[in-house]
């Protein structure tokens, strides 16, 4: 039986006057470079989709000189089937808030920034209340904790856009235009915000961060599999009796036992048909591959990734030509525009696919969109455009069967 680990979960956390931010106050004792040596013993992995190592990252953007230095909290949980950071921003706002801070500190940070999805209405509110009532108790602010280190953050709402997560997107709408990918190299570590180094972190990362500086690197680095440690908050949803946000320890169980024993199941007793992983931008797992450890490594033997942690399941009773018109319509919305192969080759799958309705695929229709979704996947600019075709591409190939004409396989 699957048990909750809870390292990130716990009680409500949202008043400073309730919290003595145990994590800074221990970072505040230590060189910035003391830190970093922390996060990185504690194979802390960013959990915004891209998996790189935090320790790395926060050492490169400590290294960056400028005029001005930034860190921002992505907050803008965009990826469909994700609702863990929304979970740490309302329950466990002051550890998100301390994420930052630690950040801020270690890689001399003039100025911080929160980008909330724009439809956290809730989130924003507590947020909004949580960075006043941090100011008056001398957590943000100059000398935070009597300290010589001084230190802001300011709230910004995203327009309710996908790509705007992406941190290049992200950074072009802070500074006021088009939410669209930049070109990288360089990257936000070097030239972010205004051109200056700017250090983002995902919310679940930087609410590790103020765990790890806690409870230490090697409690931390206890729980896991060699190349997954700690734990993750898991969002489960779709067909499924009990969704929600649930944590659990890597390589402690697979994802069969997560939706199993956490879940409850399948919901009214339906078969699973497949499951998609890591949010919507991830390769689908048919029934056959469910019994890979929940973990980096474990879903990627199983032939997808974790991605953000979002875990859809969908049962036998789903009509899988809705469900593929409905993921091309995403794409073909959210794609920013800039980049060709993104643009027209989300537009052209969803011409196809939603031309096919409920009838069957030919052939050679497949054979279109599985050539537009590799031009894509070689030619885009962005994650967004680069792993659209992941799930597309794989419920057209796993059930061929179902959705081609005469299909002979
Ligand atoms: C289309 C797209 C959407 C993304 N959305 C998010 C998001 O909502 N939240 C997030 O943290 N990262 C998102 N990312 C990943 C970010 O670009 C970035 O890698 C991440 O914020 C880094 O944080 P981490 O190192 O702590 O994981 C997205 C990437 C792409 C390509
Ligand atoms: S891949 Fe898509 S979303 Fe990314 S830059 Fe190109 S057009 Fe924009």
């Amino acid at each position: 039986m699957v048990q909750e680990r809870k390292f990130l979960k716990g009680p409500r956390l949202r008043n400073p006057a309730d919290y003595d931010f145990p994590g800074l106050q221990r970072a505040l004792k230590m060189e910035p470079e003391e830190v970093i040596q922390e996060i990185s013993e504690s194979k802390l992995l960013g959990r915004g989709g891209a998996g790189f190592p935090t320790g790395t990252k926060w050492d490169m953007a400590f290294k960056e000189e400028g005029e001005f230095k930034y860190i921002i909290c992505n907050a803008d949980e965009g990826e469909p089937g994700t609702f863990k950071d929304r979970y740490l921003l309302d329950e466990r706002t002051l550890k998100v808030l301390e994420g930052m801070l630690i950040g801020a500190y270690v890689i001399d940070a003039d100025y911080g920034y929160i980008y909330i999805r724009g439809e956290y209405f809730k989130s924003i509110k507590i947020l909004q209340e949580a960075l006043e009532e941090a100011r008056e108790a001398g957590i943000l602010g100059e000398n935070i904790l009597g300290s010589d280190f001084s230190f802001d953050i300011k709230l910004v709402r995203g327009a309710g856009c996908y790509v705007c997560g992406d941190e290049t997107s992200l950074l072009n709408s802070l500074e006021g235009m088009r939410g669209q990918s930049r070109t990288k190299p360089p990257y936000p570590i070097s030239k972010g915000l205004c051109g200056c180094p700017t250090l983002v972190n995902n919310v679940e990362s930087l609410a590790c961060v103020a765990e790890i500086l806690h409870q230490g690197a090697s409690e931390f680095a206890t729980m896991g599999t060699e190349d997954s440690k700690g734990t993750k908050l898991v969002c489960l949803s779709g067909d499924v009796n009990y969704p929600g946000v649930y944590e659990v320890e890597f390589g402690s169980s697979t994802l069969q036992e997560i939706i199993t024993d956490l879940g409850g199941g399948p919901r009214k007793s339906h078969d699973i048909k497949f499951v998609i992983p890591g949010g919507l931008s991830t390769r689908i797992l048919t029934r056959d591959k469910l019994d890979y450890k929940y973990s980096y490594e474990g879903l990627e033997e199983a032939g997808s990734s974790l991605g953000s942690g979002g875990v859809m399941v969908v049962g036998s009773e789903q009509d899988l030509t809705a469900i593929l018109t409905r993921i091309a319509r995403f794409y073909m919305d959210e794609s920013c525009g800039t980049c060709f192969p993104c643009r027209e080759g989300n537009q052209q799958i969803y011409k196809i696919i939603s031309r096919v309705g409920k009838g069957k695929f030919t052939v050679n229709q497949l054979e279109i969109i599985e050539d537009l979704g590799n031009a894509m996947a070689e030619a885009a600019r962005c994650g967004l455009g680069q792993s659209a075709q992941y799930p597309t591409g794989t419920i057209l190939a796993e059930f061929k069967e179902e959705l081609v004409e005469g299909a002979v396989y």
